[in-house]
């Protein structure tokens, strides 16, 4: 899998706050600074232990530091990028980094104070180049870029990883701002060339088309008639809904609805070709409008029985519970279908923790109850989880044993107690008599 299994456990997975950042030169060359000035010159002088680390910089992209993170503890970081401080010294540079620890949604740009540069290490494990090679986009990258919905990819081998973590490696915009929140965002997206200079979007939350400026977002908003997604709501109870939008019918929605997901999505190609999916957007709704809460989308048709390719929690209603009611929700429709299905991989570390708690809870639930044998394919049935994933669940769980060449399940009460005490809170409940849909059917 191509996502770091990392996840970090103060909280709710949020990447750290972005601070104000000072202005940047842009035609500066990062790779060549200039000599260090007078002053910087006698205070390498006065102090040797000064002259050393002032002899370090500016950091090398590659090297490996101890940074402060913003739990106010030193942790191993690794640098990626690194600009220079506009109307700053010869070495005020601030460095990209990566904290080795943690998922690269927490990658942020550091002021030299974070860093220890006692700590340096000296080999800079990567070649320089990279740098520049990094700025050229290969053809594969362009193809990638050149499509548009975002979708899962097949597992990654470590040269695609390591050429998309190149490629996508410094995150382009640093917020959002979508209906009352202001979002930081995780991970690089590929928003058309005219946003490249923005750090922040401003977004409709109804029909996600975005803006650089909130002038422009407040003029839109006074025209702007929508008041929910577009498409069919398809689900309602209490205050959630759910709409399944149709990619071919509501394109520019789907497309924005890509952009916006792939903020918070790694390791997700962006294609072009929404038409292919159906978007289910679940939302809460008010007296102003029912408010985008997350989202799944799934193929129109898919050959690997995939039920859904990508799902979001936006940030600030994570942890709610809302994750395990997508996935229950992309299970009820694989029933209504009288198919199995699973999601499309990689999994992202929250994506897998987010499955891993929903089929633990579902598939020990109905071991608590059922009285007797019963297979995985019975489960399989039950659930429309596929087989595999009900296997590799319940050998996680150690609950499966390897009898006279047969798997077995060995289901003790007690055990399965304290695995679903484990398994953490159930999430949202899908109220079923409230789904009214049909499978999709191709109208050509
Ligand atoms: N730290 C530790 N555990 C976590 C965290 C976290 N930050 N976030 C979720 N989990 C685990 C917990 O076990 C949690 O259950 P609990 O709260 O009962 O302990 C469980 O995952 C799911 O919690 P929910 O509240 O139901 O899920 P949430 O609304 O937070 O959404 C999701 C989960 C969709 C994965 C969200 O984290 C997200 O949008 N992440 C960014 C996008 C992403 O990675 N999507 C999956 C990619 S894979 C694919 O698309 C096929
Ligand atoms: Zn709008």
């Amino acid at each position: 899998m191509g996502s770091s299994a990392n996840t970090e456990t103060n909280g709710n997975g949020a990447p750290p706050s972005s601070n104000q950042k000072p202005p940047v030169t842009n035609g500066g060359d990062a790779s060549h600074p200039p000599p260090p000035s007078a002053l910087d010159q006698a205070i390498i002088e006065s102090d040797p232990s000064k002259k050393r680390k002032m002899g370090m910089l500016p950091l090398e992209v590659g090297t490996r530091v101890m940074c402060r993170w913003r739990d106010g503890k030193h942790h191993p970081v690794k640098v990626i990028e690194r600009r220079r401080i506009h109307n700053g010294g010869p070495n005020d540079y601030e460095y990209y980094v990566h904290y080795t620890e943690f998922n690269r949604r927490l990658d942020e740009w550091t002021q030299l104070d974070q860093l220890d540069l006692d700590s340096v290490e000296c080999a800079v494990d990567e070649k320089v180049e990279d740098k520049v090679t990094s700025l050229k986009m290969t053809r594969h990258q362009k193809r990638k870029i050149d499509e548009t919905h975002v979708e899962g990819h097949e597992e990654l081998d470590a040269a695609s990883l390591r050429e998309h973590e190149e490629f996508t490696k410094v995150k382009n915009i640093a917020t959002i701002e979508l209906g009352k929140y202001e979002i930081e965002t995780w991970y690089f997206s590929p928003f058309p060339p005219e946003y490249n200079e923005c750090v922040k979007l401003f977004f409709c939350e109804f029909c996600l088309n975005f803006m650089k400026r909130k002038e422009q977002l407040q003029r839109h908003m006074r025209k702007c008639d929508l008041k929910h997604p577009p498409g069919d709501e398809i689900y309602r109870s209490g205050t959630l809904s759910m709409f399944e939008v149709d990619g071919k019918k509501n394109k520019v929605y789907a497309q924005n609805l890509c952009y916006l997901a792939k903020l918070f999505l790694d390791h997700k190609t962006l294609y072009y070709d929404v038409d292919l999916f159906l978007f289910y957007v679940l939302c809460e709704c008010d007296d102003r409008g029912c408010h985008m809460v997350g989202y799944f989308s799934k193929e129109k048709h898919s050959e690997e029985a995939y039920n859904l390719a990508c799902i979001l929690t936006l940030p600030p209603y994570q942890r709610k519970g809302y994750g395990k009611f997508l996935i229950a929700f992309s299970y009820e429709l694989s029933k209504k279908e009288g198919k199995v299905g699973t999601p499309e991989r990689p999994l992202s570390d929250l994506g897998l923790l987010s499955y891993r708690g929903y089929w633990t809870r579902v598939l020990l639930d109905i071991l608590k109850k059922h009285k007797g044998n019963i297979s995985i394919k019975e489960l399989s049935d039950m659930t429309a989880i596929k087989a595999e994933d009900i296997l590799s669940t319940l050998q996680s769980l150690e609950l499966i044993q390897y009898r006279k060449g047969q798997h077995v399940i060995c289901a003790d009460p007690k055990v399965l107690d304290r695995h679903l005490k484990a398994a953490g809170r159930g999430g949202l409940d899908v109220d079923v008599s409230k789904l009214i849909w049909t499978p999709y059917r191709d109208q050509s």
